[in-house]
């Protein structure tokens, strides 16, 4: 019934993916998109999406990596887009937030990888922390369709994504106490939106600080679908609408 349309799940995190699959399927999550982040968890998300059916996966080097990554890794991401179940190049994009000091090398990786996307009509899978006006420019320079992974950003931003056809990604942040994040989703049509959990990352309240995992989609789901007043059935066709227009899965 649901996606959750970004999860890294792989060993750095988890040495139990049976066990985390069971638990999606009893709470109606039914797909999976893996996002890897570096060389080693592209080569395991590229197996886990062979042996896993439910599991489908984006593979690109994150901008935490910008200075471990080579050349090798980039040909690899790109020997390996057109691979069965491959939906997505990601998690690229750019982190002013961890990574101040590497900005021109980080906007070096992520067109790189924008220009992938572009010579294979890839979808892009977009982190972007505290680098928004760059971010946007960058963007604009290619012709692509994607999610902006974990928007929290401005209703103002929200407008200049959604207008150059980005969907925007809600997760765990919109059920967190602290957070006015639902009130810019609040204005946010639900055309505009997909659901994700960043696991293991943004556990949604109450469990704030625990090891996510998609069976909290649900979570998320409940949220977003009291927020707009509607039910989650009609979240979860809205959505998975939105979810087909973008990836092939
Ligand atoms: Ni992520």
């Amino acid at each position: 019934m649901f996606v959750d349309t970004h999860c890294h799940l792989y060993s750095e995190y988890y040495d139990d993916l049976e066990r985390i699959k069971n638990n999606a399927f009893a709470n109606g999550i039914t797909k999976v998109i893996n996002n890897g982040c570096d060389q080693k968890s592209n080569t395991e998300v590229l197996k886990l999406i062979r042996e896993n059916d439910y599991m489908y996966g984006a593979i690109g080097i994150h901008p935490e990596n910008v200075h471990e990554y080579t050349q090798a890794d980039l040909d690899f991401v790109e020997q390996n887009l057109t691979k069965a179940k491959v939906v997505a190049i990601g998690e690229i994009g750019l982190d002013y937030h961890y990574e101040k000091t590497s900005k021109e090398e980080q906007k070096k990786l992520f067109e790189y990888q924008l220009a992938l996307a572009e010579k294979y009509h890839m979808p892009v899978v977009i982190h972007s922390r505290e680098a928004t006006q760059d971010t946007i420019d960058i963007l604009k320079k290619y012709q692509l369709k994607g999610v902006i992974h974990s928007f929290s950003g401005s209703l103002e931003v929200a407008k200049i994504y959604i207008k150059m056809g980005y969907l925007l990604g809600v997760n765990g942040v919109i059920t967190f106490k602290n957070s006015n994040i639902k009130d810019v989703y609040k204005e946010i049509p639900l055309e505009n939106i997909i659901l994700e959990t960043d696991s293991p990352y943004l556990m949604p309240h109450p469990y704030r600080g625990e090891k996510n995992e998609p069976k909290y989609i649900k979570n998320i789901a409940e949220f977003v679908a009291n927020l707009k007043g509607i039910s989650l059935e009609e979240l979860a066709k809205i959505t998975n609408q939105n979810i087909a227009k973008l990836f092939k899965m």
